[in-house]
């Protein structure tokens, strides 16, 4: 007999078969309602996070309980209970329950509960001031639903942090039906990583990329997945229609695709689409103008988070997106004397030089990023035809998060690998040389003056 089986006994089935038979009677509609997790799970903000959550939920059509009960973890016993949206899924038997929280305390924990899902989860409120304790953000990018990813979001979640911002691709499923089953996979690593070592669930802001668009660019008209589909406008119809999926699973920034996220006085993010569902020229130029003019002096950290980069450590600088990034936003850090952005897409790491009119200069902009949170990571310089790009202090072929913390008006981060291990920090601290083995040192600054 096989190790591990179990013989077939008829008499001793016969008389356990009514028992069974009652038990399950008893037990599947408590076994439906008792499920732990929904099959997506994901925390996020419309707006201030000092007071509000946003928590979505993905479930099957048939689950109409939309419904959250939360409370304080200290000093409230009675669970309040909030109620909100459902949405549907194209290509998908899943539904999006949608439910916003307001009139939270700041920097305060709460328990909740989603639906008829039994597992006890519990979230943190953004502080109102950020001088009496550090904020802690996980900033990447080009994320995928895979063991890479699961791994990174696990070492960032080590460092604590209040929040994850990715600047696009997130699923990969380039806005195409037969690809729901990448934003499944991707889910579900939110869902089950996207909490700290103490339990505490941690909320991420997406911005867009090339790959949650039919055809990566407004512009791809003729693109097959936009075979179907009425030439781009820049509207709303338009921008849900190539990015379907997008505009549906990520509360913020929602229609038109940007967006500031203002935390009290101490910080704003300011979520950028480059050229994927809004061109970076004209509109959303000036909406960027409008925003860092309403806001830099008067918020302390100003984060800008986009996709395609200015200074791209893998692909050629002179690419088309690149340029215009350069030519209608950079211009606008500098003067606004932006210390540091955040860009991705090119699936490595790089910190830049500071960089002021093209050039390595002190009062510049540092660009952050490449993005290479879980997909698979890119050789640096590979498309540089054998030309080192000046403009690189720092890049590494890794998968990484960067932990950036504010304190103050003081901003430094931290990169940590798939292995848990620091592979750059920055303002760099007096380390010696050589302490950061596994990022190189990529160019010395040939145009520096
Ligand atoms: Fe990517
Ligand atoms: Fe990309």
């Amino acid at each position: 007999m096989l190790r591990g089986s179990i013989m077939f006994r008829p008499r001793r089935y016969a008389t356990m078969l009514p028992a069974l038979l009652l038990g399950a009677l008893f037990s599947l509609p408590a076994l439906a309602w008792a499920a732990l997790d929904p099959h997506g799970l994901l925390l996020a903000w419309q707006r201030d996070p000092t007071t509000t959550m946003t928590i979505d939920w993905h479930v099957d059509g048939s689950d109409r309980n939309v419904r959250v009960a939360y409370r304080a973890v200290a000093g409230e016993e009675e669970w309040s209970v909030a109620t909100g949206s459902r949405q549907s899924l194209p290509a998908s038997d899943r539904v999006i329950h949608r439910v916003e929280l307001t009139g939270l305390a700041p920097d305060t924990e709460y328990l909740f509960k989603v639906g008829g899902y039994e597992r006890e989860r519990r979230f943190r409120t953004m502080p109102a001031e950020n001088i009496s304790r550090p904020v802690r953000i996980a900033v990447g990018g080009d994320v995928r639903g895979n063991e890479i990813s699961r791994r990174v979001t696990r070492q960032a979640m080590r460092f604590d942090p209040d929040f994850v911002v990715w600047g696009g691709d997130l699923a990969y499923a380039n806005g195409d039906e037969r690809n729901v089953g990448r934003w499944y996979e991707f889910l579900d690593v939110v869902m089950r990583e996207m909490v700290t070592p103490d339990g505490r669930t941690v909320p991420v802001v997406m911005g867009i990329g090339n790959h949650e668009v039919r055809g990566g660019y407004h512009d791809r008209n003729d693109h097959e997945l936009r075979r179907n589909l009425p030439p781009y406008v820049q509207d709303d119809a338009s921008r849900l229609r190539i990015a379907p999926y997008y505009y549906r699973l990520a509360a913020f920034p929602g229609q038109p695709g940007y967006g500031a996220l203002d935390f009290g006085d101490y910080l704003s993010l300011l979520l950028l689409d480059t050229d994927h569902s809004n061109p970076i020229a004209g509109e959303q130029t000036r909406w960027l103008r409008k925003a860092l003019a309403d806001r830099v002096g008067r918020v302390t950290h100003v984060l800008p988070v986009y996709h395609v980069g200015a200074w791209p450590s893998a692909r050629h600088w002179d690419g088309d997106v690149h340029r215009r990034v350069r030519e209608h936003w950079s211009p606008l850090f500098e003067q606004h004397r932006i210390p540091m952005v955040f860009e991705q897409h090119d699936h490595a790491y790089k910190r830049t030089w500071p960089i002021r009119d093209g050039r390595i200069d002190p009062r510049g902009v540092v660009y952050m990023g490449d993005g290479a949170w879980g997909v698979g990571v890119r050789e640096t310089g590979r498309s540089h035809e054998g030309v080192k790009a000046w403009y690189l202090d720092r890049v590494a072929s890794q998968s990484h998060a960067i932990m950036l913390t504010l304190q103050g008006n003081y901003q430094s981060l931290v990169v940590v690998n798939e292995q848990g291990r620091i592979i750059d920090e920055y303002p760099r601290t007096g380390l010696r040389e050589g302490l950061l083995p596994e990022a190189e040192r990529w160019s010395l600054p040939a145009r520096a003056e």
